[in-house]
């Protein structure tokens, strides 16, 4: 009996050693050491044998089966963790791997026309400025010679926030409120372009958003005439949409500039496109802004972004540009 106890270890040994996955393991486990194994059967056979024969063999089955499952114990600490290490080498990612740039995105189409504004802006020798999306009435409208009830405020659908006194706080309708940020926290000179998104309560349709893009533009300095605007507005056609554009300026009316002017380009077929408002900064607005509106003059402008980078690409509908359909988007 103690040699059949001593050869069934001796066979088993090995053969837990060399159980190449945790699904063997388990199977053999269960064949040598489960009900039905030699062991478990040597064990119901004792009964026949003498008091201290009988102790003798149950001591050596009880150990040979100890030494069994501490094998297989060790077996399965081995097997489990050459797993894990498989699993870590499956699921590695190497952050540092270049990836194929086919596969790589770009800027979206407002952005690309953002940053090629401003590029041509700071060629002309401006700086860029950024403000708040959520401003207050001041800044938006009453410092820019809005007066309270103005029927001009009805020129734009303003979004109000809940925060402070009913109608004190908004998002804001246009980039103009940055330039009086920038009078407000700066000695002239100015020569600034602030880009920036706006709000409208406005249903969207082909050429309305109700959250679209503008870029401001601010000349403050001594001396500064209408004649210097005209000027600066045409350069920056010419730089921003080539040398066969031309523009002009119309009559028109804001609150915060005076003169106003409607500012529209001339494409090389002949065809004119609406870009936005300009016009002298008004005296009123200076005065606001703690500017001497007579050691002072200047100029602003402003116009959207979304219109302009669109058409300049043949897109007929603002919203195609903010429905994230990518393959829309990665023609541009
Ligand atoms: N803020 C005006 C708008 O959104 C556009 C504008 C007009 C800006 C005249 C200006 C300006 O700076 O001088 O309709």
């Amino acid at each position: 009996m103690i040699d059949d106890i001593a050869r069934i270890e001796a066979d088993a040994a090995p053969r837990i050693a060399a159980a190449a996955s945790l699904d063997e393991l388990r199977a053999l486990a269960a064949e040598l050491l489960g009900k039905r194994s030699a062991l478990s059967s040597l064990k119901s056979g004792l009964g026949p044998l003498d008091p201290d024969a009988r102790r003798e063999a149950g001591t050596a089955i009880n150990r040979a089966r100890d030494v069994l499952q501490a094998a297989v114990n060790a077996r399965r600490a081995e097997l489990e963790a050459e797993a894990r290490r498989e699993q870590l080498a499956a699921e590695r990612l190497d952050l540092t791997e270049v990836t194929d740039a086919t596969g790589a995105g770009h800027l979206h189409l407002v952005t690309q026309a953002m940053e090629r504004l401003e590029d041509v802006f700071v060629g002309m020798g401006f700086t860029v400025a950024e403000g708040p999306e959520v401003e207050t009435d001041w800044h938006n409208f009453g410092a820019l010679n809005f007066p309270p009830d103005h029927p001009a405020r009805d020129m734009y659908d303003t979004l109000y926030v809940e925060f402070g006194a009913p109608g004190s706080t908004l998002l804001r309708t246009h980039t103009s409120p940055v330039q009086v940020r920038v009078m407000t926290s700066q000695p002239p000179p100015i020569y600034m372009v602030m880009p920036g998104r706006v709000y409208r309560q406005d249903t969207p349709d082909a050429t309305h958003m109700p959250v679209f893009h503008q870029i401001e533009g601010l000349v403050i300095d001594r001396d500064i005439t209408f004649a210097d605007l005209a000027g600066t507005l045409d350069t920056f056609t010419k730089a921003f949409f080539g040398g066969d554009f031309t523009s002009r300026l119309r009559p028109s009316y804001f609150p915060f500039t005076e003169p106003s002017a409607e500012y529209d380009i001339r494409r090389p077929d002949g065809s004119w496109l609406e870009l936005g408002g300009c016009g002298m900064v008004h005296p009123n607005v200076l005065t606001a802004c703690g500017i001497d509106p007579e050691e002072w003059q200047g100029f602003a402008f402003g116009f959207g972004l979304d219109r302009l980078g669109a058409s300049a690409h043949g897109v007929d509908d603002l919203r195609d540009l903010f429905t994230n359909d990518v393959r829309f988007l990665s023609q541009f």
